[in-house]
């Protein structure tokens, strides 16, 4: 088992279900040739819709969150299992949106990621600092607990399977990207954390990915670094060139 380059989308609450379909239409008919696995995280109302078109081409669907019981009285939220009987195949979890707006704890991201892995979902696990934690030099603290807290109680074939985006939240939508370096000395920590825990078989096959105003202008020098597997991409991955361009960066 090798490290899979990883290329998601993340569209957040963007696209209607008729955009969604002539996106993944236009972006299937250049994309057949690509290596990397692509991934594009929808809004749940356009999951269905986005299954249906994503049928026979090289384009995988995820959620962009999920609760962790299985049912319930848990008004507004989705299961794990209600995204793997449509055929999701990929869920984030734990988005520093989701963290600030929503609530959510390293405790709650560790209870979904357990439940993905319950449905045979793949979990993308965001994890990343905020710029004043950043500028106390508390980056790499930060980052390594996150990660560490999030995967808690895994089995080492779990974590072997766990996608983790680094997503500094001062790079989210503002046009700042870490430097290549800095995003690749970042998942280093986060790739020697898993190490120090799980052993070096494991953090060695783990996909690690960069999130943070990924573009096509920029994706290349990222791609390239020793440790960055992917990207997690909000903004660009609404336009089907622009996010094009990106996954043809990592050929
Ligand atoms: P942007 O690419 O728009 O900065 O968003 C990154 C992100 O939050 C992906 O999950």
């Amino acid at each position: 088992m090798s490290r899979r380059k990883i290329i998601a989308g993340n569209w957040k609450m963007n696209m209607l279900p008729n955009e969604a379909m002539e996106f993944i239409t236009r972006l299937s008919e250049c994309t057949y040739e690509a290596k990397s696995e692509i991934v594009l995280c929808v809004p749940y109302t356009d999951l269905f819709y986005s299954l249906l078109t994503a049928q026979n081409t090289k384009i995988k669907i995820g959620a962009q969150n999920m609760h962790w019981e299985e049912t319930g009285a848990y008004t507004g939220e989705v299961s794990g299992k209600m995204l793997k009987v449509i055929n999701v195949e990929y869920v984030i979890i734990g988005h520093s949106e989701r963290r600030q707006y929503f609530a959510e704890t390293d405790e709650t991201v560790n209870k979904k990621v357990k439940s993905a892995f319950k449905y045979n979902l793949k979990p993308i696990v965001c994890v990343g600092e905020t710029l004043e934690q950043k500028e106390e030099g508390k980056t790499n603290e930060v980052i390594t607990n996150q990660t560490k807290l999030a995967l808690e109680g895994l089995s080492t074939e779990q974590v072997k399977n766990v996608i983790i985006a680094y997503e500094p939240i001062w790079a989210i939508g503002t046009g700042k990207t870490a430097t290549s370096e800095d995003a690749n000395n970042s998942i280093k920590e986060i790739r020697n954390e898993i190490k120090n825990i799980y052993g070096e078989e494991v953090a060695n096959v783990v996909s690690i990915l960069y999130g943070g105003s990924v573009k096509a202008s920029n994706a290349k020098e990222l791609f390239e670094t020793s440790d960055i597997d992917g990207a997690l991409v909000g903004g660009a991955s609404l336009k089907v060139e622009e996010f094009k361009n990106i996954i043809m960066s990592a050929e």
